[in-house]
């Protein structure tokens, strides 16, 4: 499959058209921003990282039932994937308490929560990505209830699946954000899972190994990346 024309370039990735209008070639950079691209900068071999985890995770999920837009990895940086519409909500997932739910409800991080809450985000650089909920996302027509429900679902539904296979690999799903798009007529999951877009702590010394390392200036951000690639794509 061959490249075409570069049809989007976000922080992390560029996305390329192919010669199947179905299709989008996705290319993982090393460049890594956040808060809302406040903070600049780029980890060693990132791109590399977390196409391959990424890729590991959306098959590992498709063998249990969940479908993504991933269809092959083409090369170290390159993945395949279904041209989805992506859906203007990002839908985040956490099982301890950590980042801004630890600030919005004045906690301390790392406590375990009674279950899983579900978060929606409205996918909006110049607002700074704002926390709604599902009655926004009705009466501002950013998804339909449908599209919501199922998003919310898969999310939780990846988040027992995850958690279990980070779990076996010694390593605590925290948190995680996901994004949905459409595809004639389906929502699948899209975008990337990766240490870019979870919290994930050992589980016996609860070190962070993602990108809080980068966000907070910790420190050996290279060898988190590098350990998750080895515990999540390595044999048990
Ligand atoms: P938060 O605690 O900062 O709201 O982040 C929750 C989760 O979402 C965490 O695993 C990191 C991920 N995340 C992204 O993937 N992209 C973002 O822009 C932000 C703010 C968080």
């Amino acid at each position: 499959m061959e490249r075409k024309e570069k049809l989007y370039e976000g922080k992390a990735k560029i996305i390329y058209a192919t010669d199947d209008p179905d299709k989008n070639i996705l290319y993982f950079k090393d460049d890594a921003t956040a808060f809302n691209g406040a903070k600049k900068g780029s980890i060693v071999d990132k791109g590399i990282i977390n196409n391959k985890v990424s890729a590991k995770l959306f098959q590992m999920l498709a063998e249990n039932g969940v479908e993504s837009h991933f269809i092959e990895q083409l090369s170290d940086r390159e993945m395949l994937a279904y041209k989805v519409d992506i859906m203007l909500v990002e839908v985040v997932a956490r099982n301890y308490i950590a980042g801004s739910l630890a600030k919005r409800m004045g906690k301390d991080e790392g406590g375990k929560l009674e279950w899983p809450i579900v978060e929606y985000y409205y996918k909006d650089d110049d607002l700074n990505d704002p926390m709604i909920n599902r009655d926004h996302v009705l009466v501002f027509g950013i998804a339909s209830a449908e599209q919501i429900d199922s998003a919310h679902k898969t999310a939780l539904k990846v988040n027992q699946i995850l958690s279990e296979y980070l779990f076996a690999r010694d390593i605590l799903l925290v948190d995680f954000k996901l994004e949905f798009g459409n595809y004639k007529g389906k929502m699948l999951l899209a975008d990337e899972i990766c240490p870019d877009t979870c919290r994930l702590w050992d589980r016996h010394t609860l070190e962070k190994l993602d990108k809080d390392r980068f966000r907070r200036e910790l420190g050996n951000v290279e060898d988190a990346y590098q350990e998750i690639c080895r515990r999540v794509c390595g044999e048990l």
